[in-house]
């Protein structure tokens, strides 16, 4: 899906000093412990690496759409001597086992089944979709109509609920998503697409509630996927770490 290039910058650009901060403060929002994590968009596999190492979990499954990207993963967890494998199909055996499983999955069709994870993590999303429509879009559009918010770019703002109800769908009740994104301190409405963490009930609509929205400032974890710092010059860039819990 993310072309040659694109693999080999987001790798370059994960390793520099300002990402691996983000990480450092990304593995601090995440619970400690649990029986599985997933990691969709997983991309280099750096925080399956950390968690791995850091926290006490079970199993961690990372979904990409990538291969190139879960080849580059699974480089990094060999190097650091972490089990890990690229699995085809996902196997309801996998569950029981204590290893990183890397799934080449489309976040718009995930196969895994619902409600497996304690923790979900979906951080710095870039993703790409065929414009196709989502399951249950309607539904959500109408939910939308009926709080009565208004949004210049409506299809954006679906494309961002469906992908948040279905990582959301693979989350045990009571279980945690952390998901992180480009942000800045001082909203615009260019911005506005971010204001559906605040605006949005998500726990109505998607089966989540936010608990907590954490701003860290950085030109550099920010600039060159946002657009021009100049455009913002009254505020400032960075991003936005969000902790959600899964709600029945
Ligand atoms: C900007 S990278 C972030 C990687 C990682 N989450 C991190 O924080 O380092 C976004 C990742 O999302 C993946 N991706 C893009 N579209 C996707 C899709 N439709 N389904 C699953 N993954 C996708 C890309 O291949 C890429 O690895």
């Amino acid at each position: 899906m993310y072309p040659k290039s694109k693999v080999g910058y987001w790798k370059e650009r994960s390793l520099s000093s300002e990402y691996q901060e983000a990480y450092d403060n990304i593995i601090k929002n995440i619970p400690e412990s649990g029986s599985t994590l997933l990691d969709v968009g997983c991309g280099t596999g750096e925080i399956l690496k950390r968690v791995w190492k850091e926290l006490d979990y079970g199993l961690l499954i990372g979904c990409d759409a990538t291969y190139e990207m879960l080849k580059g993963a699974m480089e990094k967890l060999k190097s650091e001597n972490i089990p890990a494998r690229i699995e085809r199909k996902w196997d309801l055996k996998l569950l029981n086992s204590k290893e990183v499983v890397l799934l080449l999955e489309d976040v718009s069709d995930m196969q895994i089944p619902k409600q497996i994870a304690d923790t979900a993590l979906f951080t710095f999303p870039e993703i790409f979709s065929n414009s196709k429509k989502w399951a249950g879009e309607g539904k959500i559009k109408n939910e939308i109509r009926k709080r009565g918010y208004e949004f210049n770019d409506i299809k954006k703002i679906i494309k961002k609920l469906m992908i948040h109800r279905n990582i959301a769908d693979k989350i045990k009740n009571n279980g945690r998503f952390i998901s992180v994104e480009y942000d800045v301190q001082y909203r615009n409405s260019f911005l506005e697409s971010r204001v559906i963490y605040n605006k949005i009930s998500f726990a109505e609509m998607i089966s989540l509630r936010l608990e907590n929205a954490q701003f860290f400032e950085s030109a550099k974890v920010w600039s060159d996927t946002e657009g021009k710092l100049e455009d913002f010059i009254e505020e400032k860039p960075g991003y936005r770490i969000f902790s959600m819990s899964r709600v029945e």
